[in-house]
């Protein structure tokens, strides 16, 4: 009997020792110690023996049984070691390894700009508002104090929506790619109460012959203030601070009187040429951006027209007001030294890439 237990027990070693995986291990276990364990046939004879040597035999079988146990434990902890450092030679990642540079996207200067215009904006108080690229007559013009047949419309060269589109609309709208940021002006004067005092920047669209400082997409930033005691000094102070903070602490800006009809009083806003740093004389050679003259147009402005605020349900009597426009597209041209805005939009990634 004690020979048939060291047979069992050899016999375990030497299978035991073969095994170098889970799979194995488990069938293993199942013959040894399961159902149909050798051990527990054993057991069965025991049975059979005498009282004197089932005292010896019975406590080594047990002896046996454990052993069994303990050494598949052992095996099971063994072949998980060597899973692992298999797994860490395979896997293994080199911390000092090289790759060569992936080229990161970043903002475009436009993008730039308008951030960090709207940071400026913020600083002093305003608030980002939206509206939407395909704008109704309406609001485009009509509220604007521009109705159908005066003659401003002109200036606003205009993207039409087909009447196909236009049927599918709300019926007697006429839509159109929005040309400029002001008829979100008057949606925030419906929609908000007040004091108004926002930015918008967004894109606009007009039908342009291009040059070097006319595309026919392009950005704008739209201001507008809206409270009692609002004077056109805080328009003049707001945008020279702006432009002070935006470009140089030197940067000067100049208005001339111009015509809007939805603001009276209006200006048109020229700022000191950053591309030739003028110089207070008109240089020899022709700079793109100012045509040799030193000034750059990049903003509008006015008191918003009492026919504005009244269509906006906005009592003229009580409450004051200013509104400005500028053209991003400009403006970062002059940040960045750029000398037309026109080539930010012709995907040239040695210029974009520099910024
Ligand atoms: N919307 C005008 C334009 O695009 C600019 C402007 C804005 C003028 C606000 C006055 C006040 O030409």
């Amino acid at each position: 009997m004690q020979n048939k237990l060291l047979e069992l027990k050899e016999n375990f070693l030497t299978s035991i020792n073969k095994i170098d995986t889970n799979l194995s291990l488990e069938e293993l276990e199942k013959s040894f110690l399961w159902k149909t364990w050798k051990l527990k046939e054993i057991l069965k004879w025991i049975k059979d023996l005498s009282v004197e040597d089932k005292k010896i035999i019975g406590p080594e079988a047990n002896k046996l049984k454990i052993f069994i146990e303990e050494k598949i434990i052992e095996k099971k902890v063994e072949i998980e070691e060597v899973k692992y450092e298999k797994l860490e030679d395979e896997e293994k990642i080199d911390v000092t390894l090289r790759f060569p540079q992936k080229n990161k996207g970043h903002k475009h200067p436009i993008s730039i700009t308008s951030k960090l215009l709207e940071e400026i904006f913020i600083s002093l108080g305003f608030k980002i508002e939206d509206g939407p690229h395909i704008e109704t007559e309406e609001f485009n013009f009509d509220k604007l104090n521009i109705p159908d047949n005066h003659p401003a419309r002109d200036v606003w060269d205009t993207f039409w929506i087909s009447d196909e589109i236009n049927k599918t609309k709300e019926p007697g709208d006429k839509y159109l790619l929005r040309t400029h940021t002001s008829p979100v002006q008057v949606r925030t004067m419906l929609k908000w109460e007040l004091p108004i005092k926002i930015v918008v920047p967004g894109r606009v669209f007009r039908y342009e012959q291009e040059d070097a400082r006319h595309t026919c997409n392009f950005y704008q930033l739209e201001g507008l203030v809206v409270w009692e005691w609002v004077t056109f000094w805080d328009l003049k102070w707001t945008l020279d601070t702006v432009m002070k903070s935006l470009l140089w602490d030197d940067t000067e800006i100049r208005l001339r009187p111009s015509i809007f009809p939805f603001t009276e009083p209006s200006a048109e806003v020229d700022v000191s040429c950053q591309i030739c740093k003028w110089s207070g004389e008109v240089k020899s050679w022709s700079c793109k951006m100012c045509s040799g003259v030193g000034w750059v147009e990049l903003l509008w402005a006015g008191m918003v027209h009492p026919k504005v605020l009244t269509d906006a349900w906005i009592d003229p009597e009580k409450y004051s007001w200013f509104a400005f426009g500028m053209g991003i597209d400009r403006i970062a041209a002059q940040r960045f030294g750029v000398n037309s805005s026109r080539m930010f939009y012709q995907s040239k990634l040695k210029l974009n890439e520099q910024f």
